[in-house]
């Protein structure tokens, strides 16, 4: 296969070379201009079709969706916005596309109709700059990681323990619940199953990174998360990604540190890698917010915003200092929030917005929150009523990360697990980690879907991910 990808050729000096373009075509013009997407690149090629090359009958088949063999010269374009095009010298139709049936149009679709084609909205521009984004995220966090000197450790997803002590878990069986046997006193006898204990798939790789990162020093995980919480939100997903770094000999403020530096490496890295398709988005988004009245439209694009964030530090504060903000704000006086704002409340939405959107206007770093509102392996501060967790807000998602110091001393773990019910007897090998050459220890868990939420400006988490699992959606 001798074809040449379109963003190569884009960038191309065309001295008229002979090229080979395969892709699918996006519109046809004057039964003369054809452009041309092999998803490379969010431009399309243009191929000039001269007056003659093809009879009628495979004019009538260039139809949009379908895919063609080009063969010609790169030539100078006269047309504005691109250097080179090609003048077809053999066009082969690879597959036709029935335009009466094709449900994508050569016009702008909305993306709830988008969603409800999920199938094929990849064909899309928007679809095609989201997923390369996606991509590059997920390249340059390796890249991060590594030239850090992490060990990228893989994770159990069928697993035995509830990481977060939620109860927020999809149950695995290999038999059908109802013909497992039922024990004295009524539950669900798992012992006759294949793994011969409840299991669940995996909200967390945490407690699994705890154990090597207690040996190999740093690690983090990047893999598929599960919860099966009934939220029908903008920002929650069934399944998820998450990347969960977990270091030794780290305190809460070298894991605050090394999250924010995290987050705008990544971005510098779009930025740098996927410039086309950020200015598409951009665009994009500008075009859709001139609908809406001036009061409500951003005060940054998506540009601008992502370059403030690089240059500019993240706003730190605690918790206590964040329900101080929220009471003085105006829209508590207002009774703007819907939801009570005191002290021992878990932050809702609207306030992470309200903190990040109106009141210090960057990513905010909220740590010390209440001890009774986190998970048991957080570390207890010394005011018995807090612990050392910091959770990372963005602009336009709120909770983008969730992390904190462990609680590496073994006797206020266990106190603490039997206080929350977590089972202490059945998580021996959890607590080993604090028997045996305890140390300090940290890390957080970044929700990679609203990470490419941030980055790409779109605003729904069901499509910045390729198939997405909410409640009562699963199409495929
Ligand atoms: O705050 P969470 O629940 O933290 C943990 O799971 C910790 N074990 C992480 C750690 O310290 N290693 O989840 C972490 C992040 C959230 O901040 C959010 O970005 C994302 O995961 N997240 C979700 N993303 C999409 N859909 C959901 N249902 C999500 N739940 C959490
Ligand atoms: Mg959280």
């Amino acid at each position: 296969n001798n074809r040449t990808k379109i963003k190569a050729l884009l960038s191309t000096e065309p001295t008229g070379q002979e090229v080979i373009v395969m892709g699918w075509v996006r519109t046809f013009r004057n039964n003369q201009f054809i452009a041309l997407n092999d998803g490379s690149s969010i431009n399309n090629l243009q191929i000039v079709v001269e007056l003659g090359l093809l009879d009628e009958a495979t004019l009538k088949r260039i139809t949009t969706g379908a895919a063609l063999k080009v063969t010609g010269t790169l030539v100078p374009s006269l047309g504005k916005g691109q250097k080179a095009e090609v003048k077809a010298s053999a066009i082969e139709i690879l597959g036709d596309s029935d335009s009466e049936k094709y449900p994508l149009q050569p016009k702008k679709h909305s993306l709830e109709f988008l969603r409800e084609i999920a199938h094929l909205r990849f064909r899309t521009s928007t679809f095609s700059a989201v997923f390369r984004i996606r991509h590059s995220l997920a390249f340059a966090i390796h890249q991060f990681f590594n030239e850090k000197g992490f060990v990228y450790l893989h994770t159990p997803i069928i697993t035995s323990s509830d990481a977060e002590g939620a109860g927020e878990m999809f149950q695995v069986s290999t038999l059908p619940l109802e013909n497992l046997p039922r024990t004295e006193n009524g539950n669900i006898d798992f012992s006759q199953d294949f793994f011969g204990k409840s299991t669940n798939l995996t909200v967390s790789g945490q407690l699994e990174g705890e154990l090597a990162a207690t040996a190999l020093g740093d690690i983090y995980t990047f893999g598929p998360t599960f919860r099966a919480e009934n939220s029908n939100t903008t920002r929650h997903l069934a399944e998820f990604w998450m990347i969960e770094p977990e270091m030794a000999f780290y305190d809460i403020q070298d894991n605050m540190d090394l999250a924010e530096a995290f987050i705008q490496y990544l971005i510098r890295y779009v930025m740098d890698h996927n410039a086309e398709d950020l200015a598409f988005l951009d665009n994009r988004l500008k075009e859709e917010e001139k609908a809406l009245p001036q009061a409500q439209r951003s005060e940054q694009g998506l540009l601008e915003k992502l370059q403030f964030v690089l240059d500019n530090r993240f706003e730190r504060i605690t918790y206590t200092e964040a329900i101080e903000v929220l009471l003085a704000s105006p829209a508590y006086k207002k009774k703007k929030f819907k939801y009570e704002v005191k002290w021992g409340i878990d932050l809702q939405s609207e306030h992470e917005r309200y903190l990040v959107e109106k009141h210090y206007k960057r990513p905010v770093i909220v740590t010390n929150y209440p001890k009774d509102i986190k998970a048991f392996y957080m570390r207890q501060n010394d005011d018995g009523k807090t612990v050392a967790a910091m959770d990372i807000l963005a602009p336009g998602i709120g909770e983008i990360v969730g992390g904190s110091q462990r609680e590496e001393r073994l006797d206020k773990l266990q106190t603490r697990m039997q206080e929350m019910n977590v089972p202490v007897k059945e998580m021996e090998w959890y607590l080993d980690t604090r028997r045996f050459g305890s140390v300090p220890h940290a890390g957080f868990g970044l929700g990679f879907e609203r990470m490419v939420l941030f980055v790409t400006g779109m605003s729904n988490i069901r499509d910045v991910i390729p198939f997405a699992r909410t409640p009562k959606n699963c199409e495929f």
